[in-house]
């Protein structure tokens, strides 16, 4: 409702300041090459981000469509992009990433040290086996070796999956089978929150047993003690024995790259599979113009975990595409006081930052005058990521950290998508808070109604993409039904990919994003599936039945409630709203646990059975329950809704 209102009464506006968009990188006409012949443009834009060892000369191939070849028969390296060709072109000492650690140890990692590290790993990992193909586990804290193991990993051929840090055994095991990784690459332990956090026990426990994994190589980060197994190895022995001579070998444009695993609608995480020669050419196109890179002089701090897709395409590969400079930071943003990220800011000189809404609101709540304290002065451009930006936090953003100067750009994305499709361009677009704006150029995108049918300005519906696109993703991992099912059958006959979200046009044709419209919550910019959690709840033992709903949080945008009924044995349970909280982390991972869960004696449902979400939403944020004819026993709200309000 909030976003609703405020997007018919936002209108505040930003135009781009003549000093700025006389500088800026991205031209208007980008706009008008990519109308005029979108495939052409694509094509122009490969060819100048990227080195091809085979150029292409078919730049779009879906006759196999949902599944699309991009620059199909064009060879390229991934890594060889991100790295040695900055080096052969006299880059070396740029600086790759200016690290720190939380407890303040610190790292400056150059283009040519990240290359040498990176053709090390390669060699360390080739002679574990690995080669074009596999797939490699990666659990790591956010250190440079992430990224030194990403892009070993690439430059092989071969397929990461990243997962993270704070996702369970069981999560970690189901990750590591569903993709049959022979290898993992972990770490003791990193630091988070003031403390060691050890990863090593939960890889233990996730490839005990009956396991595809053959080795794990494990990353000396927290010097916490760890117990050792046959399939152990240091990084630091293996790789920095390793060569650091590496030639890097040309794969097919379409040589699967990662696998990312996200929540959808169902209990079972989907594998997102992403390719190389579209995907490195739609994150560097867009790294470079929302962003107006400069990479000779701007440093670019993406905030995100290299573990969630912003931290694959906006900490690793658009920057490194691009010989960019960027800040990566281990740890927590209020570790071990809450100025750390204005302070790093100030630190490194950051000009480009990117971050989600829910920081941004946690820090408006501490107050202005933390980054005060600072000088953030050396910012210029401000992005957000991950779920609807309300314009107070915008407002805020531009305001207190980017000195009410800065353009923001409000990044609208999937992990599906794989880069930045719906954002204003800084220098060009006039900014309006609240907004995401307009598609990326060489984007198409619409909003449809139910049917399909575009729907005009001042209306709402389905946000569809409506052709295909560089970055797309491929396919889920081992489920090429459930792809087709998920994204291409709503929308069949027009053949438009179906987001998940819905959105509207305000009277000048901006785009607004309104949130999931399936059973996907969004708690903190990141994507957690109702029925996953749901299925954790009733995986114990004193867990009946189980509903979870994504309610309104004024910092998160969403928090887990649950609502579970307890077998009769358990009714008496002690606790059970701790134990069952507790159990969900230890099933998937601390940012899946619920903010609150009920006890009940009975779940609404309709007369068909179906648990009627809708209701259990209501009541978890507080709001009158309205009608409720439809429900099977109307006498089950009035008692949820009882307990619910005598709840602390
Ligand atoms: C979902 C994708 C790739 C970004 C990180 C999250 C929501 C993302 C925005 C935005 C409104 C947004 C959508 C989307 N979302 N960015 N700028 N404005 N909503 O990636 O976990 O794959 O989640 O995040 O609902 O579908 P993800």
């Amino acid at each position: 409702m909030t976003s609703i209102d405020n997007l018919l009464h936002e209108d505040r506006r930003f135009p781009p300041g003549p000093e700025f968009a006389a500088a800026a990188i991205a031209q208007p006409r980008l706009y008008e090459e990519a109308a005029s012949d979108r495939l052409a443009f694509w094509a122009d834009q490969s060819r100048r981000l990227l080195h091809w060892n085979e150029p292409f000369t078919e730049v779009l191939d879906w006759s196999a469509a949902p599944v699309a070849k991009w620059f199909g028969d064009g060879k390229l390296n991934v890594a060889y992009n991100c790295l040695d060709r900055h080096v052969l072109a006299g880059h070396g000492d740029r600086v790759a990433y200016h690290w720190e650690g939380e407890p303040g140890d610190a790292r400056t990692v150059t283009y040519a040290e990240l290359t040498s590290e990176v053709k090390k790993a390669a060699n360390a990992l080739a002679a574990l086996g690995v080669g074009q193909g596999d797939r490699v586990a990666i659990y790591l804290p956010n250190i440079p070796e992430a990224v030194v193991a990403m892009l070993a990993v690439a430059r092989l051929g071969a397929i990461h999956s990243v997962v993270f840090g704070g996702f369970s055994a069981e999560s970690l095991r189901a990750r590591i089978d569903d993709a049959q990784a022979r290898l993992v690459i972990t770490a003791d332990g990193g630091w988070r929150k003031g403390k060691v956090f050890p990863l090593k026990p939960t890889v233990d426990a996730a490839v005990a047993g009956e396991s595809p994994v053959e080795h794990v190589l494990v990353v000396r980060r927290g010097e916490n003690e760890v117990e050792w197994t046959d399939k152990d190895l240091w990084w630091h022995d293996v790789v920095d024995a390793a060569s650091n001579e590496h030639e890097a070998e040309a794969f097919e444009a379409e040589n699967p790259l990662f696998i990312l695993y996200t929540s959808g609608t169902t209990g079972k995480p989907k594998g997102i599979l992403h390719t190389s020669g579209g995907y490195l050419t739609q994150v560097a196109f867009t790294h470079e113009n929302v962003f107006d890179l400069h990479p000779e002089t701007d440093v670019f701090w993406c905030t995100a975990d290299v573990g969630w897709i912003t931290g694959h395409s906006y900490a690793v590969y658009g920057p490194l595409a691009n010989g960019a400079t960027s800040v990566m930071y281990e740890g927590t943003p209020d570790t071990p006081h809450p100025g750390r990220w204005w302070e790093l800011i100030e630190k490194y000189k950051v000009s480009i930052f990117y971050t989600a809404p829910t920081a941004i609101r946690s820090f408006m709540k501490l107050g202005g005058a933390i980054p005060a304290k600072f000088d953030l002065t050396s910012l210029r451009v401000l992005g957000s990521v991950g779920e609807p930006i309300n314009p107070e936090a915008w407002v805020w953003y531009r305001d207190i950290i980017g000195g009410g100067k800065t353009p923001i750009v409000d990044t609208w994305w999937q992990t599906e998508t794989g880069a930045i499709m719906v954002s204003a361009l800084p220098g060009i677009t006039t900014l309006k808070p609240g907004s995401a704006q307009v598609p990326v150029p060489g984007i198409s995108i619409a909003i449809v109604d139910d049917d399909g049918t575009p729907v005009g300005k001042d209306e709402g519906g389905l946000l569809v993409i409506t052709e295909p696109w560089p970055a797309m993703l491929r396919g889920i991992w081992g489920d090429m039904d459930r792809y087709a099912e998920t994204y291409w059958s709503k929308f069949a006959d027009q053949g438009y990919y179906f987001a998940g979200d819905g959105a509207r046009y305000d009277r000048d044709g901006d785009i607004w994003l309104m949130g999931r419209v399936d059973d996907v919550m969004n708690v903190s910019g990141h994507r957690l599936s109702t029925a996953e959690i749901e299925s954790a709840l009733v995986g114990h033992a004193a867990v009946a039945e189980a509903a979870v709903v994504g309610a309104h949080d004024e910092t998160t945008g969403q928090a887990v409630v649950a609502f579970v009924i307890l077998r009769s044995e358990y009714a008496e349970l002690e606790d059970a709203s701790t134990e069952l909280r507790a159990h969900v982390a230890t099933a998937i991972g601390a940012i899946a646990r619920p903010r609150e869960l009920y006890v009940v004696a009975e779940l609404p449902k309709t007369r068909s059975g179906k648990i009627m979400r809708r209701l259990l939403q209501d009541i978890a944020e507080g709001r009158d329950i309205g009608d409720t004819t439809t429900l099977a026993d109307t006498s089950v709200m009035s008692i949820i809704s009882d307990k619910y309000a005598a709840s602390p």
